[in-house]
């Protein structure tokens, strides 16, 4: 009888503790669980040069000033972009072509921002980056698209009497851009195929030829842009009575040259016959 009861309250207190144990594995897991890590959703957008922000926090705040910090970018060999341990950046694993260029908060890993700052970004630091936490085993990822720009340049490649062939040309684009040519109205213009050649850099040049008659409107405008990175530039070209502004003032500057060089041939020549004629003087 007694052995059975003893045998009871051993089998309620061992429940007992696996309850309590349990609870507490619960509460513990419930603590881990708490601190999410969030990174920003929306991709971060930048252009070539920039320093950028790629933003993550833990949510709620807790401290991970003695946690180490990793931040990767999948694919990348090795992979390490920025590793934060025992207070420092462990430079011996930091992928190179990222040396000198990253930070973290070192003040702000106190209120749980484990955000990173990237300085002078280039186009191939584009992509997805991994921010980890191992201590609470916590991951994020966050994209950074990295845009490169110029302006483009307006040539006149033909022109008759009516007509106008204009060349529009912008090189150093990422990503590919469209190239879209509007008149002096602002109107969209029908024009030839863009014309895209993407150079070991990695960079686009783009081209595109419209063809206008002269009497239509007198101002015409070529204007590239991305979507991705919002951005655009434009070139505006004055076509005026006829004549071309832009070949006009180098029409003008061939005139000087010419002028000058005729200047130059005639003072040659009268210093030549002065030369001459002092010489046959005094022999
Ligand atoms: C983290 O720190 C950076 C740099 O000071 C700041 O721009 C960013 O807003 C901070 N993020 C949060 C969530 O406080
Ligand atoms: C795009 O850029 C323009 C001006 O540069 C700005 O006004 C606009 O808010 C930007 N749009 C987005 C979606 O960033």
């Amino acid at each position: 009888m007694l052995h059975l009861k003893n045998d009871v309250s051993f089998r309620d207190f061992r429940a007992c503790c696996t309850f309590i144990f349990l609870l507490q594995i619960q509460s513990v897991g419930v603590f881990l669980e708490q601190s999410k890590l969030i990174c920003s959703h929306q991709p971060i957008v930048a252009l070539a040069g920039d320093d950028v922000i790629l933003p993550c926090h833990l949510e709620p705040a807790i401290s991970a000033a003695h946690w180490r910090v990793e931040w990767t970018k999948p694919g990348l060999d090795p992979q390490y972009v920025h590793v934060h341990q025992d207070g420092r950046l462990l430079y011996e694993i930091q992928n190179p072509s990222y040396n000198f260029r990253t930070r973290l908060f070192v003040d702000e890993l106190e209120q749980g921002n484990v955000s990173m700052k990237i300085f002078r970004v280039r186009v191939s630091d584009e992509g997805k980056y991994r921010c980890f936490i191992p201590s609470v085993q916590e991951e994020a990822f966050v994209h950074l698209s990295v845009g490169s720009v110029s302006s483009p340049v307006i040539e006149v490649t033909s022109i008759t009497s009516r007509r106008v062939v204009l060349q529009c040309e912008s090189k150093g684009w990422y990503p590919e851009p469209e190239v879209l040519w509007l008149d002096g109205e602002g109107k969209l213009l029908p024009a030839g195929p863009t014309e895209t050649v993407r150079g070991p850099d990695g960079l686009y040049t783009v081209s595109s030829r419209v063809t206008v008659e002269k009497r239509h409107s007198n101002s015409f405008t070529c204007r590239v842009q991305q979507k991705i990175i919002n951005q655009t530039r434009e070139r505006h070209i004055d076509i005026t009575g006829g004549f071309i502004e832009h070949p006009a003032e180098d029409a003008d500057r061939w005139s000087i040259v010419l002028f000058l060089v005729i200047f130059i041939v005639v003072v040659l020549f009268a210093f030549l016959c002065y030369s001459i004629f002092f010489f046959n003087l005094q022999t």
